[in-house]
């Protein structure tokens, strides 16, 4: 492994020290629509520079791909950042967002982190090596009865755009489902697969940023992960996390 997880767990925590001084005084948060639904602030952008320099510091070897700055030269090996998910939720105070930091070196991701700093949580995976919350180890949920399943979804910001905007296949399972939750952040849903506290998560037209580090999490925690026509990898316009054990019963109501 090129990289030490301590190493950056100490760098992503800083990163979620400054994002929590913004958090702290919303009152001065600039908040800038992206579009009619995609919001970025002040916090996003602060806290992906300093991301992009502590990680270009330590690991002057890896390019960057950050959602609010793009894409650096190096591409082959690069960290994909997204600084802030859950950017709504964080403008209105609430706890469920998230900074994002993966590694893909020639297209394979070996390393994912999702810090929720509100919520005093820290997730991370290496590949082959499991997946840990907090210092322990964690494993997907066992339930294996749809019908007393919580799943989790999220609704793409461009969903009044879309012919197909989730509505219609969130009330299909949420019918037969138990329990069904919208938390606000792509990367913390597929933690909540990884750590067992949900059974399944789908959304569409996310961006890689949003779900790399999460799905890496999900994956080392024993998650399957498709897209919506079971087809195993992760695919952020169609990503669906599931515990394994109610795969088959929920790939056909998608
Ligand atoms: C958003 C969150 C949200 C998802 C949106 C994403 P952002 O990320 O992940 O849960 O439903 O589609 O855009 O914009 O807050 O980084
Ligand atoms: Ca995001
Ligand atoms: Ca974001």
């Amino acid at each position: 492994m090129p990289i030490s997880s301590s190493i950056l767990e100490s760098i992503i925590r800083e990163a979620g020290a400054l994002a929590m001084s913004h958090f702290k005084d919303l009152k001065k948060l600039e908040v800038i629509k992206k579009s009619p639904r995609d919001l970025v602030t002040d916090a996003d952008v602060a806290v992906e520079a300093f991301l992009q320099a502590a990680l270009a510091s330590r690991y002057p070897q890896f390019g960057f791909w950050g959602e609010e700055s793009g894409q650096s030269a190096n591409q082959t090996s690069r960290w994909i950042v997204d600084p802030i998910d859950g950017t709504h939720s964080f403008s209105r105070g609430q706890y469920f967002w998230a900074i994002s930091v993966a590694l893909e070196i020639d297209q394979e991701l070996i390393f994912g982190a999702v810090y929720a700093p509100a919520l005093d949580d820290y997730y991370a995976a290496e590949k082959g090596k499991g997946a840990w919350k907090n210092g322990e180890r964690i494993n997907v949920s066992t339930e294996s009865n749809l019908a007393d399943a919580m799943i989790a979804t999220g609704f793409a910001c461009l969903r009044a755009y879309l012919k197909d905007n989730n509505l219609e296949r969130f009330c299909r399972i949420a019918e037969i489902t138990t329990g069904q939750r919208r938390f606000g952040s792509a990367a913390i849903d597929l933690c909540l697969v990884a750590d067992g506290q949900v059974d399944a998560f789908w959304e569409q037209e996310l961006n890689l940023y949003d779900v790399a580090a999460g799905a890496l999490i999900a994956l080392e925690a024993g998650a399957t992960v498709t897209d919506f026509q079971g087809k195993l990898g992760i695919f952020p316009k169609q990503i669906l996390a599931t515990n394994g054990k109610i795969f088959d019963e929920l790939l056909l109501l998608m």
